[in-house]
């Protein structure tokens, strides 16, 4: 199968876990796209609350009703897609840059569904991929060094536009932090969760309940 067809098999699966008439939560990502069409679809009354501007323009154009996520509190269930999940329900998310928001909606969410296929699953979190820190701009510096204490390579995700970063929704820039390895994955992200001006981390140590797995040989599902 390819990669396509893991995620579009892996979406649909996620459906049943979608009551008629709830609130629930649609993060970002092709996998998360592609449940956005099987819900038009299936003709599920639902409505959503979205961290992603792709997502929430992607929804609106499939006639679902978006609300303002300033406005809910609490959701039945949330579905994100990620970089990387282990065994333990740690997830790595790095790409879009939006995780704050993510993290957000994914805290409102009785059950936080991570759909992934078999190739993100590991044991243990690898931190191919960097570890992304929203900061404020004032904290840059300092945060730069003390990723550099706790054992991290700290590098701006910059733009040619802004200001010379990448800022987010919220006017604030990214760091990637790039880990050789990592024992200790709560500890960590309790470390830079603490750095004064991190508003949020792209490690999510708490808050996945549920992965959906596509594999070649069909859908599995861990559940904590
Ligand atoms: C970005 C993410 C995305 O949710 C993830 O990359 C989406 O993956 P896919 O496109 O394979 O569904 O974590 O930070």
């Amino acid at each position: 199968m390819k990669d396509d067809e893991l995620k579009q098999a892996c979406a649909k699966a996620a459906l049943t876990f979608i009551e008629d008439g709830t609130v629930i939560g649609l993060g970002g990502g092709s996998t998360v796209s592609y449940l956005i069409g099987y819900i038009k679809e299936s003709g599920i009354n639902v409505k959503v609350v979205t961290p992603s501007f792709k997502t929430r323009m992607l929804c609106l154009k499939s006639g679902l009703n978006v609300l303002h996520t300033g406005s809910v509190s609490k959701l039945a269930v949330a579905f994100d897609g990620c970089d990387e999940v282990d065994e333990d329900f740690n997830a790595l998310k790095s790409g879009g840059g939006i995780h704050t928001r993510e993290k957000l909606v994914a805290r409102m969410a009785d059950r936080y569904i991570l759909l992934a296929d078999a190739g993100k699953v590991v044991n243990h979190l690898t931190f191919q991929k960097p570890v992304v820190l929203e900061v404020l701009e004032d904290a840059l510096a300092y945060t730069e060094a003390e990723a550099v204490r706790l054992g991290g390579r700290a590098v701006l995700r910059r733009s040619e536009a802004k200001d010379g970063y990448t800022a987010t929704e919220d006017g604030n820039p990214l760091l990637d932090i790039f880990f050789s390895h990592v024992d200790n994955i709560s500890e960590l992200q309790l470390q830079l969760k603490s750095i004064p001006g991190v508003v949020e981390t792209s490690l999510f140590t708490e808050e996945v309940t549920d992965v959906l797995i596509a594999a070649e040989d069909g859908i599995s599902w861990l559940s904590k």
